[in-house]
């Protein structure tokens, strides 16, 4: 009989099994996101069955394994550790409402992911994500480019599917980010968002106004405000965050250099300094390799300021 083999170190763990860690595991599967995914939760029974209901999918995935535990043990080793324990955001709660709770947490369990993964890419997603990701930074002393936040890659993606299902177009054509706190004041960055190459505000003029200002403000509405109808009406996010995730998980593993809007420490950018939060970055092996440095008018950098401060503000309270 063949020996089982020495289980080899996760590509990815991911700490948290609720509704977006379970989910993210699995999208990592089913994407062949990573080979070898580790699912890590203290609630065993919880965890258990999450890995078990996995693992029987895994005859439709690409080639995979998922390893499940209640003992951090299981992520030793692993290339990027995915952190999205932490209280779950009830209906009419924003985001900022849980940062005491989620900063403890992680304060908490940072210390013993480090002994067992000192050298993996961490992905903060626990919420508030840009708060949580200051914490993490400031407790580790990790590189600013090993440590950051999914920030507002999923606000982006909301983004780019309400501007393509209003003109019409796929939206893998649409490029337009969402920049600042992934929360109450994350904003669009229109001046730099392009619809097949063409700027937005070119393209409005081209098509009798179809994205006015007017058209862009109730984009923008929507996006800020697609968590709290999402979770009034099931409880929780989870499938679009994963796949978000699962994008920047994918970045870092195959090196992929994509520009993506994760949350890092601004060392004085647009007039930010000591505050996580999303503009469009390079996510390489490193992790966070490079802030781009994007066109935007005096008033967008007035609004990413004002993010800041909204961050700042929580973290200073909640003692980050
Ligand atoms: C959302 C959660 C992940 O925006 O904050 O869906």
């Amino acid at each position: 009989m063949t020996q089982p083999a020495v289980p080899a170190p996760p590509d990815v763990a991911v700490v948290g099994a609720g509704a977006v860690g379970a989910t993210i595991a699995y999208t990592a599967l089913v994407r062949g996101s990573a080979r070898r995914v580790a699912l890590h939760d203290i609630d065993r029974g919880k965890l258990e069955a999450e890995v078990l209901d996995i693992s029987h999918g895994l005859s439709f995935t690409p080639m995979g394994s998922i390893e499940g535990s209640d003992d951090v043990e299981v992520c030793r080793g692993a290339r990027v550790v995915v952190v999205t324990a932490g209280a779950k955001q009830k209906p009419g709660q924003t985001r900022m409402d849980l940062a005491a709770s989620t900063v403890a947490l992680t304060r908490s369990i940072m210390p013993r992911l480090l002994e067992v993964a000192p050298d993996a890419v961490y992905v903060m997603v626990t919420n508030p994500v840009d708060v949580v990701t200051t914490a993490a930074l400031r407790l580790t002393g990790l590189p600013p480019q090993q440590l950051f936040g999914s920030g507002t890659v999923l606000d982006s993606s909301r983004l780019r599917h309400a501007i393509a299902t209003r003109v019409g177009v796929a939206v893998q054509n649409v490029h337009a980010y969402v920049v600042g706190e992934h929360g109450d004041t994350e904003f669009p960055l229109w001046s730099s968002a392009s619809l097949g190459g063409v700027p937005i505000r070119d393209w409005s003029r081209m098509h009798g106004g179809a994205l006015d200002e007017q058209a862009r403000a109730q984009i923008a509405d929507e996006v800020v405000n697609a968590a709290y109808r999402i979770i009034a009406g099931k409880g929780a996010t989870n499938y679009a965050v994963a796949l978000a995730c699962c994008q920047i998980v994918e970045s870092v593993l195959r090196d992929e250099r994509r520009v993506l809007p994760v949350s890092t420490m601004l060392e004085g950018e647009y007039g930010v300094d000591g505050v996580c939060l999303s503009v469009p970055t390079v996510v390489g092996a490193g992790g966070a390799i490079e802030r781009l440095s994007v066109p935007m008018s005096d008033a967008e950098q007035e609004q990413l300021r004002r993010s800041a401060s909204s961050i700042r503000a929580t973290a200073e309270q909640v003692g980050v």
